[in-house]
Formats: C-alpha cells, sequence, structure tokens
C-alpha cells in the first residue's frame, strides 16, 4: 500500500535572535504577515496537503503557539455575545476539527536536526514533513506541500522543497546536487550545509520544505555537530541518500524568507496588496508614497 503524508514537524524553538525585541517574549513564528501568524499559514499549507497531526517542537516562550491552536472558551463567548459571528468563525477556524496538536519540548537548542529528532516519539515509523514557518510560500494553485507530497506519493522517497538562490547566497542554505530527470525534478547526489559559492554543488537551496522518510531518526540520533556547532538535518540527508532515493524538486510559488527583516517586510506589502478587505485601499496608499518619495 502507498504511504501518504500525514503529519507535520514545526520546529520552533529557536531563539529568533534577528528579530529582537520583537521575539523576546513571543515567538518568531508568531509575527504576523497583515493579520495571521506566520505559523498558521505553514499549517494552513500542511493541512491542505492533507496533514492531520501537527507537531510542535517549543522551547521556552512557545506558549502563544499552543495557546494559538487551542480553543478560546472565552473570547469565542465574547464575540457570540456580540453578534460578530464571521470574527469567530476566523478563530474557530484556525484548528480544523480533523487536525490534532502536539506539543514536544526541544529542552536545549542544538540544532533543526536535533529539533527534528524530538517528534520520534509520535512519528514513529510513518514518512512526514518538517515545515520551517520563516519561510513562507505563496502557491495559487496548490501549496508547495501539496505539490511535494504528490511527488511523495508517486515515488515514496524522500523529497526537498528547493528553489534557486543567487550564488551570492549559498552560505545560508543547505544546497544539493541535483541529478535532473523530469521537469522541476532530481535525484539528489549529495547535499551540503551552508557552503560558500566556490565550494556549493549548484544554486538549488532547501527552503523549509521536507518530506522524510522515518529512517532519517537513526542517522539523526548517530549525526554529529555540524556547521554551527549544530545538529544539522542537512548533514542526516546527506547520509539518509547513500540508503535511499532522495528527490529535490522545485515547486512553484513565491518564497518570502520571513526569517530576515527584509523578506519580511516584502511578504508584509505583498500580502497586504492581495488582502481581501484592505488590498485596494493599501494599493492606493503605495502610488501616493511611490509619488512621495518621487518628489524627495
Ligand atoms: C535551515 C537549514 C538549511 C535550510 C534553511 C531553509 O537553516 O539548516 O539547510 O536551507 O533552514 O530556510 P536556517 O535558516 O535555520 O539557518
Amino acid at each position: 500500500m502507498k504511504r501518504r503524508v500525514r503529519k507535520a514537524v514545526f520546529p520552533v524553538a529557536g531563539l529568533g535572535t534577528r528579530f529582537l525585541p520583537a521575539t523576546k517574549a513571543s515567538p518568531k513564528e508568531m509575527l504576523p504577515i497583515v493579520d495571521k501568524p506566520l505559523i498558521q499559514y505553514a499549517v494552513e499549507e500542511a493541512v491542505e496537503a492533507g496533514v492531520e497531526t501537527l507537531i510542535f517542537i517549543i522551547g521556552r516562550t512557545k506558549n502563544a503557539i499552543a495557546d494559538h491552536f487551542d480553543k478560546a472558551y472565552e473570547l469565542e463567548a465574547e464575540l457570540a455575545a456580540r453578534n460578530k459571528s464571521d470574527l469567530l468563525a476566523v478563530v474557530q477556524g484556525i484548528t480544523p476539527p480533523n487536525v490534532h496538536c502536539v506539543y514536544i519540548r526541544q529542552a536545549e537548542a542544538l540544532g533543526l536536526g536535533h529539533a527534528v529528532l524530538c517528534a520520534k516519539p509520535v512519528t514513529s515509523d510513518e514518512p512526514f514533513a518538517v515545515m520551517l514557518a520563516d519561510d513562507l510560500i505563496d502557491s495559487p494553485n496548490g501549496s508547495a506541500l501539496s505539490q511535494m507530497s504528490a511527488h511523495f506519493h508517486k515515488y515514496q522517497c524522500s523529497v526537498l522543497g528547493v528553489e534557486r538562490v543567487p550564488e551570492s547566497e549559498t552560505f545560508k542554505y543547505g544546497i544539493v546536487n541535483p541529478l535532473p530527470f523530469a521537469e522541476r525534478l532530481s535525484n539528489v547526489s549529495g547535499i551540503v550545509e551552508k557552503p560558500k559559492a566556490a565550494d556549493a554543488p549548484s544554486n538549488l537551496a532547501v527552503v523549509g520544505r521536507y518530506i522524510l522518510t522515518p529512517r532519517i531518526f537513526g542517522l539523526l540520533e548517530h549525526t554529529p555537530r555540524g556547521a554551527g556547532n549544530e545538529i544539522q538535518l542537512t548533514d542526516a540527508i546527506a547520509a539518509l541518500l547513500q540508503e535511499e532515493q532522495v528527490l529535490a524538486y522545485e515547486f512553484y510559488g513565491n518564497r518570502y524568507d520571513c526569517g530576515s527583516k527584509l523578506g519580511y517586510l516584502m511578504a508584509t506589502i505583498e500580502y497586504g496588496l492581495k488582502h481581501a478587505e484592505l488590498g485596494d485601499d493599501f494599493r492606493d496608499y503605495l502610488f501616493t508614497l511611490k509619488e512621495r518619495l518621487g518628489q524627495d
């Protein structure tokens, strides 16, 4: 029987230092793009792809994430009493009824690989997705994870979501060595964490979306600390592809690096322009702003 991806791991225990002081007491994944926190966009993408169990790997200051996906009795009662049925539906729709949330505390920040390993007791022997919420992906025709899930379903092997990046930026990402065999699809023959341009095997970067087979856990258990003295998921994937087929898939969609302030601002502007309620007013405002800036 063909396996499907039913579980997704959200590593959300990072310190979010690039957004201090905003992230001093609240997680970076709760930063909003217009009116929705980053983590909710990632969860919606997972749910669209058929995920039913959300596994959050949390650290200090992450209670806000659990609260966000939990029922909020007082708020709901208040909204109902004030006849705010639209807002009530928004709040009640955050976690669909068939979706379960699991929270696992990552006691030490030992890296992305370690965060993923923390999910082992819950994912057991199933394939699963890993989603980094600060990579926000806008794909009008089927979410990035849905596209990847379709390839997982067909090939039954790990699939990495990749995107071309400028050579000057390879040092920020896991970079794959691709052997292309179909449109947007490659077999991965190597992967390196954050190489300099001169050492990078290509400019295809892994951008916060992974579908992995459970074999990764056994490999993560033996992965020594790598780049940045952290246990790197990339290093375990390098070991995985010695044993199993691993695919890289160039998904359709725009990715915003909301882990950087510039990427975060870009996403805010583009999602603001597309927003049903305020998109038109915001567009008008941007035109007047452009004129004003042109006069300076
Ligand atoms: C992590 C991964 C890296 C990946 C990136 C995508 O790095 O280690 O391989 O390309 O996410 O955003 P980080 O951004 O946490 O430093």
